[in-house]
């Protein structure tokens, strides 16, 4: 048997985990694991690379994804061409670790592929799952951020906001802002009012305090207002979020006695080796995912639900983006710990 993997869209910690881990399974089984470099790229061009034991050994622990990805494929009118390709590199099956976009291709692209998903983003926002890998390190990296500038705000008695990525979810802005004890997080779903948190930060200052953080995910807005985003061609959906930081750092100097700076983390976020949490779940899923390839149980999605990793069917992860439901227990933590959200 002859396995092909592949990693679709944006890169996340944790890609190379997945790899490793299903390659081991696979090989340990003696199937041959064929690497797709580039995404769906690698299998239009047949571009490649023989994963064997020796090349994957110790790659989880490494960020990004040696085999390549990209998230702006054109998949429109290619399914003939991407049937012809597939059958030219002598699959017999396909493990494909991405998001939405991947899973929407994969349909539209081989209906009837030998296929399992296994869901990335460190967005978190995949239907289907309660988790996605990369997530946790995005995570750390914000908290770590709030951590490290909290220092600087503090000895200018400034306000540092720092612009967090998540699309139109504030996941990554409201676990890496809580876990860091943020003073202020502002997140998509919960639009926020200009007055109330001009007076939360007038407030502060007031009584004294040295410096303040305020974490804000990308697509983040006030009430009446739009989120803050510019069209572009290379964008996978047309548009690339971001600008709401510095936006807010000249409004705070503008409205509160506090001067204020910004922050744009951006691919710091997905650029770092994966935390433990991340690896740990890697592990089981990348062996989740050749478990089901070596039960021939195709087309079933891997995911992480109520602390199990376990299969489902493949349409389970192409919802609409799971956002944060604005009375979440993790925005009640938030506010019982006096976090403005
Ligand atoms: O989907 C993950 C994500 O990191 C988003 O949070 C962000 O808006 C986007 O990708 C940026 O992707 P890129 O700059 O690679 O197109």
């Amino acid at each position: 048997m002859k396995i092909g993997i592949m990693t679709g869209g944006g890169d996340a910690p944790g890609l190379n985990g997945i790899v490793e881990a299903a390659s081991r399974v696979l090989i340990k089984n003696n199937i041959e694991v064929c690497g797709i470099l580039d995404g769906f790229e690698g299998i239009f061009s047949r571009r490649t690379k023989n994963v064997t034991w020796d090349s994957v050994l110790g790659m989880h622990s490494v960020a990004g994804t040696f085999l390549g990805t990209s998230n702006k494929s054109k998949i429109a009118g290619r399914a003939e061409e991407f049937q012809k390709s597939y059958q030219a590199l002598g699959l017999d099956g396909l493990i494909a670790a991405g998001g939405d976009g991947t899973f929407k291709a994969l349909k539209e692209l081989a209906p009837n592929l030998p296929l399992i998903g296994v869901p990335k983003t460190i967005d978190n926002d995949l239907q289907g799952t309660d988790i996605t890998f990369g997530y946790d390190t995005a995570c750390t990296v914000v908290a770590d951020a709030v951590d490290a500038l909290r220092a600087t705000a503090n000895a200018h008695h400034r306000v540092m906001v720092i612009e967090t990525m998540g699309r139109t979810a504030g996941w990554i802005a409201l676990g890496g802002g809580l876990a860091s004890y943020a003073d202020a997080i502002l997140i998509p779903e919960r639009p926020f009012s200009r007055e109330k948190l001009a007076q939360f930060l007038k407030d502060a200052h007031d009584g004294g305090k040295l410096g303040m953080v305020v974490v804000v995910s990308e697509a983040a807005k006030a009430v009446g207002e739009n989120a803050i985003f510019n069209e572009n061609k290379h964008s996978p959906t047309g548009i690339r979020f971001g600008g709401i930081g510095e936006n807010l750092a000249r409004w705070i100097e503008e409205s509160t006695p506090w001067e204020a700076r910004h922050v744009v983390l951006g691919h710091l976020q997905r650029a770092r080796p994966p935390t433990t949490t991340d690896r740990f779940l890697t592990a089981s899923m990348g062996a989740k995912a050749a478990s089901l390839v070596l039960k021939k149980e195709w087309n079933r999605a891997v995911v992480y639900r109520n602390g199990l990793v376990i299969d489902a069917p493949l349409s389970d992860l192409q919802g609409e983006p799971r956002t944060v439901q604005p009375d979440h227990r993790w925005v009640k933590l938030c506010e019982s710990l006096g976090i403005f959200i």
